[in-house]
């Protein structure tokens, strides 16, 4: 696994080397020339799957971008410390390791809370900017975040924001962490969700919202089969339609 730029850890890419869709050479920082999805939208909306599916699909690498955030809001859990401390959390944003990204415990509600505190932080984003960009920078990728398709992207060749109401979100978390072996309980579930909705939609920096070019897709009344089918309609129809 090569780094990404600034000695930055790089994870695991998943897809094929193989696929229709081969990235082209890479532009300035930024300004991708290779093929690349972006996959935005709220926390539970089947955005992870959707992703993971897709790059399989176009043979393409997949980053779940929030696997970043969560593993500096535990670095920072690590200390003791508050994730809101700026000057802490950006020294954990640029002393991530790969290993971090494999933690076992970067999910849940203290690592959900977390990860929304610190991506709030603009020196955390900004740390982990130019990561973001090198890993799509040579055979492009499939990148799943909230802000992939308005920030670190804005040339993304497609851009998918990923819908569904509060309560469906709410009910597939909960699902999710009962699969986990975790007790959780509904009402509170969903309180967290709308709490980390308002934290990533109003945060002064890179807050969540669709870009003005993306493809809205409400994923509220499909299951992941038939959203991962419309996802990857509307990503043939963009390619041929940029062909
Ligand atoms: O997608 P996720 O739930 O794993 O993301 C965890 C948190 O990280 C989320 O509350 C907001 C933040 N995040 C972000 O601000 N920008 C991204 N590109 C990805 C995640």
């Amino acid at each position: 696994m090569s780094g990404g730029s600034g000695g930055a850890p790089r994870p695991g890419a998943g897809g094929g080397e193989e696929g229709p869709a081969q990235p082209r050479p890479a532009g300035a920082a930024g300004r991708s020339r290779s093929l690349v999805i972006a996959v935005d939208g709220p926390a539970a909306a089947g955005k992870g799957t959707l992703a993971r599916r897709l790059a399989e699909a176009l043979g393409l690498p997949h980053l779940d971008t929030g696997l970043l955030y969560r593993a500096v809001g535990r670095r920072v859990l690590d200390r003791g410390a508050d994730p809101r401390d700026a000057v802490l959390a950006e020294a954990e944003a640029r002393s991530l390791t790969e290993d971090d990204l494999r933690r076992p415990d970067l999910r849940g509600p203290e690592a959900d809370m977390a990860a929304s505190a610190v991506a709030a932080i603009p020196a955390v984003r900004a740390a982990l900017l130019d990561w973001q960009r090198s890993f799509a920078r040579d055979r492009g990728a499939v990148m799943d975040g909230r802000d992939i398709g308005t920030v670190v992207f804005p040339d993304a060749t497609v851009k998918l924001y990923v819908d569904a109401a509060p309560e469906e979100r709410a009910r597939r978390r909960l699902l999710e962490l009962r699969a986990r072996g975790v007790a959780a309980d509904p009402g509170q579930v969903l309180s967290e969700v709308l709490a980390r909705d308002a934290q990533d939609r109003n945060r002064a920096t890179a807050p969540l919202r669709p870009a003005a070019d993306a493809v809205v897709l409400d994923t509220t009344s499909l299951d992941a089969d038939a959203a991962f089918a419309r996802a990857l309609a509307i990503v043939r129809e963009r390619l041929a339609g940029a062909a």
